[in-house]
C-alpha cells in the first residue's frame, strides 16, 4: 500500500486583523536568513529530502529544491504575496502554531530584494510550472513533485543593505549554520548542500532511536556524541531531550549550543541559563557548555510571535521551562559514566580511546552488593585499627591480618556507605569486574593506579575525593541536615575581631554547615564540632575557611544562593592532600564511593577525576600484536 500523495493546502490572504497582529519586520538581512526562510517552507511542506546550492556565498545564487507536497500553479502568484499562508487562519490557529511558519511574509519579502524564480509541481500535476517574480511570468517546467526557489542577486536593488554583507566566505559560514540547524533538528530529512558545484556536505536521512544521535555525529562529528550524555526528561506538558557534553567536551566559545523549542531553533535566556545552572556544579570558570536540546511543549504554551525572525519565544510559564530543563541536564550529568572510556589520548597518538562502555551495561546488581560489602569491610578496618598497607598487593578482607593499633599514614577518608543487607552468598567476583578496578598503587603522592577489565585506571585522588565529599555534603544538606560530630577536645586558635564577631552573629548559619564554634576570647575561638563527614581533616583550616565564606557572603546568602559554593569549599579543605601516602585499603574505599557518587567524573572545578588507559593503548604503545 502506498500512501496517499501530500497535497497543499490553499494559500489565502490574512485577513486585516490578524495581519496586525503577526509580530513584523525587517526579516532579511543576508544570504543566512533567506536560506533559513527556504528551509522553514520546505520543512513545512513535509519534505523528506532538501537540497541546497549556493553560489557566492548565497549572494549569486540560493537555491532550495524539497520533495515536499508542492504548490498548485494557480497559487504561486499567491505564494508571494505578503500576508498570504496555507498555514494558519484566524487567531486560533496563531496560538498554536505548529508549523514553522505562519506569517505569510517570507517569500513575499525574499522576492523585493531579489530576482526570484518559484518552480513547483504538486501530486495532480502532469508538470511543474515556474513563476519569475520580477515579471510574473508563468511557464511550463520539468521536475518531480516538490518546490524548487531560486534566489538570484541578493539585494540587487538595495545597495546600501548589499554593502552590510561580509566576504562570500563569511556569508557560506552563515548558510551552512543555518542547513546545520535545522539538519540537527530533523534527522529524518536528508540534506546536501553545495556551492559552487562543489558539494559541502551530505547527510542522508535517519530512522529509528538512534535517528538523533547519529545525525549529532554527522553535523557536530562523532566526538561530540561521544563526549556528550542523552538527556530525557519529562515534566507533565513538556519533554526536554537531546545531548548534554561532559563538562570535558565544554569550549571556550558558547559555539555549540543549541535549543530547539517545538523543532524551532531559537535563543533563549530561560534555556541557556536552565541549562547554565545545571553545569554550575561541574564546569567552574568561563568554559562554555555543548548541548543540542529540544523542548517538545504545548504549541499553546509558547508564543513564537514575538521576534520577526522567529528566533526568540515567549513561554506562557517560563519557571516549568527552566526548571525542567535544569533538571534534564542535571540528572544526565548525574549519572556516572564510569568504564567509559573518556580520555582524549593522553600519551599522544599511540592512545585511541578504548570502546565505551556505557554504565548502563554494568551489571549493577553484583556492582552495589560488592561496593556494599567492600566498604562494610572497610568501615570495620577504620572503625577499630587501621590495616597494614597490603603490600602484596591484595584487596584486603575481613580475614586479612593487621598489625593491632598500627596508626594509619594519614587521616583516613571516611567511606561510610551503607552495606548492603542481602549480598549474595555465591563466590566473589574479581576485583576488576568494578567499573574502577582495583587499586594497585599510588604514583608520586598524586594519583591512585587501578586495575581493571580494560585496563588501567588513574584517579586524581584529591578531584576525586573531593568531589565524592561535596556530594556526601550536599545530599546530607538535602535530607536531614549536615550531621555533625563534636570534637572530644575542642580545638582553639587564634582569630581576628572580625572572625570572631562573624562567629558570634551566625551561629545557626554555622550550625547548619554542622560547625559549631565557641568564642574563647575576643582574639580567639575553639572548634568545638565539624560535619562528621569533614571530621578527618583540618577542623581549624575548615572553620577559618567558612567563616570567611560567611563574611564575604552574608549568612542568607551562604544558606541560599552559595550553598554549593560553601560546602564545595569545605570539601575541598577536606579532601585528602596530595602527598598523603594511602594504604590499598583507603584508595579501594575512594574507588568503591566514587562508583556511587554522583558526577564523580568531574572535580568540583570540572576537571577529570579519572581516565581510562586500555590495554589496547597500552600495546599500541608498545607496538604489540604488529
Ligand atoms: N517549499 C514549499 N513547498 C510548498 N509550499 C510552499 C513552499 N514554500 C512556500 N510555500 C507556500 O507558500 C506560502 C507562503 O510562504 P511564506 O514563506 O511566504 O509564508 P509562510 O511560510 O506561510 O509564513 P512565514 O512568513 O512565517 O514564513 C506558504 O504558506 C506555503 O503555502
Ligand atoms: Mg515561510
Amino acid at each position: 500500500m502506498t500512501n496517499p500523495p501530500l497535497l497543499p493546502r490553499p494559500i489565502r490572504e490574512l485577513p486585516d486583523e490578524l495581519i496586525s497582529q503577526i509580530a513584523a519586520g525587517e526579516v532579511i538581512e543576508r544570504p543566512a536568513s533567506v536560506l533559513r526562510e527556504l528551509l522553514d517552507n520546505a520543512l513545512d511542506a513535509g519534505a523528506s529530502h532538501i537540497q541546497v546550492r549556493l553560489r557566492a556565498g548565497g549572494v549569486r545564487l540560493i537555491s532550495v529544491e524539497d520533495n515536499g507536497c508542492g504548490i498548485a500553479p494557480e497559487q504561486l502568484a499567491v505564494a508571494l504575496k505578503r500576508h498570504a499562508t496555507s498555514k494558519i487562519s484566524n487567531l486560533q490557529d496563531l496560538e498554536s502554531v505548529s508549523t514553522m511558519g505562519f506569517r505569510g511574509e517570507a517569500l513575499a519579502a525574499i522576492a523585493s530584494v531579489s530576482d526570484l524564480g518559484l518552480t513547483s509541481r504538486t501530486a495532480h500535476q502532469a508538470h511543474a510550472m515556474t513563476l519569475q517574480a520580477r515579471t510574473g511570468e508563468l511557464s511550463p517546467a520539468a521536475r518531480e513533485v516538490g518546490t524548487t526557489v531560486e534566489v538570484q542577486d541578493l539585494f540587487f536593488n538595495t545597495p546600501a543593505r548589499r554593502k552590510f554583507l561580509k566576504t562570500d566566505a563569511t556569508e557560506l559560514a552563515h548558510c551552512v549554520d543555518s542547513v546545520r540547524r535545522h539538519a540537527l533538528a530533523r534527522p529524518d530529512v536528508g540534506f546536501s548542500i553545495w556551492h559552487e558545484g562543489k558539494t559541502l556536505a551530505q547527510w542522508r536521512a535517519h530512522s529509528g532511536p538512534d535517528a538523533t544521535s547519529l545525525r549529532l555525529g554527522d553535523v557536530l562529528g562523532e566526538s561530540f556524541v561521544a563526549d556528550a550524555v542523552a538527556v530525557d526528561h519529562r515534566a507533565g506538558p513538556l519533554r526536554v531531550h537531546g545531548f548534554a557534553g561532559t563538562p570535558d567536551a565544554a569550549r571556550a566559545r558558547p559555539d555549540q549550543q543549541f535549543a530547539y523549542v517545538n523543532g524551532r531553533f531559537v535563543r533563549d535566556k530561560v534555556i541557556g541559563h536552565g541549562v547554565r545552572s545545571a553545569y554550575d556544579d561541574v564546569l567552574h570558570g568561563q568554559r562554555q557548555a555543548v548541548y543540542v536540546l529540544f523542548i517538545d511543549i504545548d504549541p499553546a504554551r509558547v508564543d513564537v510571535n514575538v521576534h520577526p525572525t522567529k528566533i526568540e519565544v515567549r513561554f506562557r510559564d517560563s519557571r516549568e521551562v527552566h526548571q525542567a530543563v535544569r533538571t534534564a541536564v542535571d540528572n544526565a550529568l548525574a549519572l556516572p559514566r564510569l568504564g567509559q572510556s573518556t580520555a582524549p589520548s593522553p600519551i599522544g597518538a599511540a592512545f585511541t580511546p578504548a570502546p565505551p562502555v556505557r554504565a548502563a551495561t554494568w551489571p549493577q546488581a553484583r556492582l552495589d552488593w560488592s561496593v556494599g560489602h567492600r566498604v562494610a569491610e572497610l568501615d570495620v578496618l577504620w572503625g577499630q585499627k587501621q590495616g597494614p598497607h597490603a603490600q602484596d598487593g591484595q584487596v584486603p578482607t575481613l580475614a586479612s591480618p593487621h598489625a593491632p593499633g598500627q596508626a594509619p599514614s594519614f587521616a583516613p577518608l571516611d567511606m561510610r556507605a551503607q552495606p548492603s543487607d542481602n549480598p549474595p552468598t555465591g563466590a566473589e567476583h574479581a576485583a576488576t569486574d568494578w567499573p574502577l578496578g582495583r587499586a594497585l598503587a599510588q604514583l608520586q603522592g598524586i594519583y591512585i593506579l587501578a586495575e581493571n577489565n580494560l585496563g588501567l585506571i588513574v584517579v586524581d585522588m584529591h578531584a576525586a575525593h573531593e568531589r565524592v565529599v561535596y556530594e556526601r555534603l550536599k545530599g546530607q544538606w538535602d535530607g536531614q541536615g549536615i550531621e555533625c560530630q563534636a570534637l572530644l577536645i575542642p580545638t582553639p586558635f587564634q582569630a581576628s575581631p572580625q572572625e570572631v564577631a562573624c562567629a558570634e552573629a551566625h551561629p545557626e548559619a554555622l550550625q547548619r554547615l554542622g560547625l559549631e564554634l565557641s568564642v574563647l576570647s575576643p582574639t580567639s575561638l575553639a572548634v568545638r564540632s565539624v560535619p562528621n563527614t569533614l571530621a578527618q581533616g583540618d577542623a581549624v583550616a575548615l572553620a577559618r575557611s567558612v567563616l570567611e565564606e560567611l563574611q564575604s557572603h552574608g549568612a542568607t546568602q551562604v544558606l541560599e544562593r552559595a550553598r554549593n559554593e560553601t560546602l564545595a569549599t569545605m570539601a575541598c579543605h577536606s579532601a585528602v592532600r596530595a602527598n598523603r601516602r594511602l594504604t590499598l585499603d583507603e584508595m579501594n574505599a575512594l574507588l568503591r564511593q566514587m562508583e556511587t557518587t554522583e558526577r564523580a567524573d568531574q572535580c568540583n572545578h570540572g576537571r577529570p577525576t579519572w581516565r581510562q588507559i586500555s590495554v589496547a593503548e597500552l600495546d599500541a604503545l608498545f607496538m604489540r600484536g604488529r
